[in-house]
């Protein structure tokens, strides 16, 4: 059954593209592939031509999501299921294909109204990619960008979109309780060996997604990452920490559009093999505490 392969590339409507320009590349050490007329801004990270890109616009969201699928057969196969399954999936124009520079692509929603981008043979950047404030680079090839962690309007109409039909798998979940009576459930799903690639849950938050995550080569650039952030007074969502489940050691920022990024290294990889579903029952086994908690 065609499946996706992994989370190709990300995009966002912002309304400060200034401070997201600045909060990308001095604070992230993303590169800027490319410039737009509209004032776009596509970002790179590695070989990849582009990997975030950033709309003008009003919502500060997740604009849509481009998951890679590994040829051209597999995403036709792929397309057509989910269009037999009811949903309304149509083959992205050929302007929109060489503006998210891939080969291919079609377009559809998932349960929530996010806009889904199924692609194939992404373009790769004439020059190489070097990071002078990651040195040690981004952890993408087969495990793609990174991860989401989205809200759904719903979560069994979202598991069977993004298990049953785009072919990802059940990684582990998380049931903790915030507060007496306010409980959380996520689900991590993965495409590839990364512990998740897309994660979700059923929260009252406005936006279309918690975070979504970068995986750096090294510890020592994820604390330098961190005192960037506190350098330049970028607000810490949460301070430096480790997940149980995907063992990630990492800390979150407040993105310039009010949604997080997590900026980890050291995630567990996954192999189908031997790997055992398990629920846990917190989000950290130490750390990411909120900064007011921080303080004292
Ligand atoms: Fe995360």
């Amino acid at each position: 059954m065609p499946a996706i392969a992994r989370l190709g590339y990300l995009g966002f409507e912002v309304s400060n593209l200034g401070a997201w320009e600045h909060f990308a590349l001095e604070v992230l050490g993303l590169g800027l592939a490319e410039r737009g007329a509209d004032g776009s801004l596509a970002l790179r990270m590695d070989e990849q031509a582009q990997r975030i890109l950033l709309h003008p616009g009003t919502s500060d969201d997740l604009a849509y999501l481009g998951f890679e699928v590994e040829d051209e057969h597999a995403l036709r196969g792929l397309a057509q299921t989910l269009s037999l399954s009811g949903f309304a999936v149509s083959e992205g124009k050929p302007e929109t294909a060489r503006a998210r520079r891939v080969a291919e692509l079609f377009q559809l929603e998932d349960p929530s109204g996010v806009p889904v981008e199924l692609f194939c043979a992404p373009d790769l950047a004439r020059a190489p990619f070097r990071s002078a404030a990651v040195p040690s680079g981004f952890v993408t090839g087969e495990e793609g960008l990174g991860h989401v962690v989205l809200l759904a309007r719903e979560a069994a109409a979202h598991d069977r979109f993004y298990r049953e039909l785009l072919g990802m798998k059940l990684s582990d979940r998380i049931h903790t309780e915030l507060a007496p009576g306010l409980s959380l459930d996520i689900t991590f799903l993965h495409a590839n060996p990364r512990h998740h690639t897309v994660a979700f849950t059923k929260a009252p938050l406005p936006k279309r997604i918690h975070h979504f995550m970068l995986e750096l080569g090294s510890m020592e650039d994820v604390g330098h990452a961190y005192d960037r952030c506190l350098e330049r007074g970028i607000p810490i969502a949460n301070t430096l920490g480790q997940h149980p489940n995907d063992g990630m050691f990492s800390f979150y920022a407040r993105t310039p559009s009010g949604f997080e990024v997590e900026i980890g290294w050291g995630g567990r990889k996954v192999d189908d093999a031997t790997w055992e579903v398990r629920t846990y029952d917190r989000l950290s086994t130490w750390g990411h505490r909120p900064p007011a908690v921080a303080r004292v």
